[in-house]
């Protein structure tokens, strides 16, 4: 799938039924390959972006991956950056890709900082979370920042329901769903639950002040509105 070097159709639908920390564990080697990961053209906009809004010492990626928002701190950080992860696989992947860096393996709703960071950024993985655990999961990040801190992440905009990808995100969000009710352990990882506005309030509620940016580079959708954009949330 999705390249020569990518999973099989057989090895996504076994990740799929596992759990999401296992299913990454299987996937880490090859994800590098999918569409899952964070493209660099994301990536470099919201390196640009930043580097616009202010200097930064010691950054933190929160759900790392393999390591994609580490090409944006590693840009933008001075000092010691920081990758956290669940999945070993992936946290193995990425620590070859950034030796210099540290890591942490643990759960983002359990984030083991407090003020250590000038920036954290979080690509590509708050679909994993549902919407009643992201208080846990920004109050952590909120924690893990310094004073004035600023937590960065890039989203994709919803598509026009007239547009193919939104019927094929609504029909993997139903897909997942059926999969979820009927078996253990879930892989939650849903597209429609993430809008703006939603997180937006959940970042608001814990403390942060929170504003975005759209990232014009990465084109419009045919109204003319930003394809993505990038929260700000500055920590008060
Ligand atoms: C789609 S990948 C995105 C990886 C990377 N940030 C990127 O943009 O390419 C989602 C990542 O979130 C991690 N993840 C999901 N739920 C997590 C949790 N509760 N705690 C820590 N990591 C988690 C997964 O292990 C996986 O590495």
């Amino acid at each position: 799938m999705f390249s020569p070097h990518g999973p099989s159709l057989r090895e996504l639908c076994v990740q799929a039924l596992s759990s999401v920390e296992r299913g990454y564990d299987l996937l880490a080697p090859k994800f590098d390959h999918t569409p899952f990961r964070t493209p660099d053209s994301v990536l470099r906009a919201t390196t640009q972006a930043l580097s616009d809004v202010g200097s930064f010492d010691h950054g933190l990626d929160v759900c790392c991956g393999t390591g994609a928002g580490m090409q944006v701190l590693s840009s933008l950080c001075r000092d010691r950056i920081t990758g956290v992860d669940f999945s070993a696989g992936m946290l193995a992947q990425a620590r070859r890709a950034f030796p210099d860096a540290s890591w942490v393996r643990a759960d983002a709703r359990a984030l083991p900082f407090t003020e250590g960071f000038d920036l954290a950024v979080s690509a590509g993985a708050l679909g994993h979370f549902l919407p009643e655990e992201r208080p846990t999961l920004f109050a952590g990040v909120h924690r893990a920042l310094r004073p004035g801190g600023l937590f960065a992440i890039p989203i994709g905009t919803p598509s026009p329901r007239t547009s193919v990808s939104h019927w094929v995100t609504r029909g993997f969000d139903l897909t997942m769903r059926v999969r979820n009710a009927v078996w253990r352990p879930p892989f939650v990882m849903y597209y429609h639950t993430t809008s703006l506005s939603a997180l937006r309030d959940d970042l608001t509620a814990v403390g942060f002040t929170v504003t975005d940016t759209a990232l014009t580079g990465l084109g419009q959708h045919p109204g003319g509105s930003p394809r993505f954009r990038l929260i700000l949330a500055r920590k008060r």
